[in-house]
């Protein structure tokens, strides 16, 4: 059970203070009937509430993916640099979202943001190993002895052991890299320990979730069932 007036703040109506003033002017209903009192409590996975006529969701479970462009840091405060919160709209602003892992500040593609500290953290724990999928163009070509490399666990200049990899050549200076882990610039060092310096790379595909043609610099909300497949993971 929750309270009408909490439900209120989670929905993004307003402040406490402005719910308030909300209720009393009698624009808010929970299942057809008109509150004004804001201490009332229901069930909010079965009532509905409405301001104005319109459904209002509380703070429900949400995971949004972005496609990042570079030049955002993936924090959710920064001195120097624009963070990748200042791209969710203002719709989602209340929903108290926090991104999934990171990517670097030149790195573009897909990054998830979630309030669900459980799914947070089961997608960033190294345990899970989830694959993610980046497209890279960087110097020079991949070699049949890179794909090796990758597949056997490289060793990194620093003497850091990775995961096995799968690098898949797509040409001249292209390929398709997938890991299973996200340590500190993590592709662009295992190309460089090939001497495939990365000049830009983006995050296609993180388990089963595509970026597909989600626009640079949008946002979409996962469906219930690609929500309940994170959840499988
Ligand atoms: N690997 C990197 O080097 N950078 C990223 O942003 C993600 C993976």
């Amino acid at each position: 059970m929750e309270r009408l007036d909490k439900f209120l703040c989670d929905s993004g109506v307003g402040t406490r203070s402005q719910v308030k003033v909300i209720l009393k002017s009698g624009v808010v209903t929970v299942d057809g009937v008109c509150v004004k009192d804001g201490s009332m409590k229901f069930d909010p996975a079965k009532a509905v509430v409405c301001l104005r006529g319109q459904v209002l969701g509380g703070k429900k479970r949400t995971v949004l993916m972005l496609h990042k462009p570079a030049g955002y840091v993936t924090a959710t405060e920064d001195k120097n640099d624009p963070t990748v919160m200042e791209l969710i709209p203002q719709e989602y602003r209340h929903l108290d979202l926090k991104p999934v892992g990171r990517l670097d500040k030149a790195t573009e593609g897909l990054l998830l943001f979630t309030n669900d500290g459980d799914l947070l953290h089961r997608l960033i724990t190294p345990k899970k190993e989830v694959p993610k999928v980046y497209y890279a163009r960087h110097e020079g070509t991949a070699t049949e002895e890179d794909v090796i490399a990758f597949r056997e666990g490289l060793v990194l200049r620093d003497g850091l052991h990775c995961l096995p990899a799968i690098l898949q050549p797509l040409g001249a200076g292209e390929s398709l890299i997938t890991v299973c882990e996200g340590k500190y610039h993590q592709v662009r060092r295992m190309m460089a320990s090939r001497n495939m310096t990365v000049e830009y790379l983006q995050r296609r595909q993180e388990g089963e979730l595509t970026l597909g043609d989600l626009p640079i610099g949008q946002v979409r909300l996962l469906t219930d069932e690609q929500i309940q497949a994170l959840d499988d993971i």
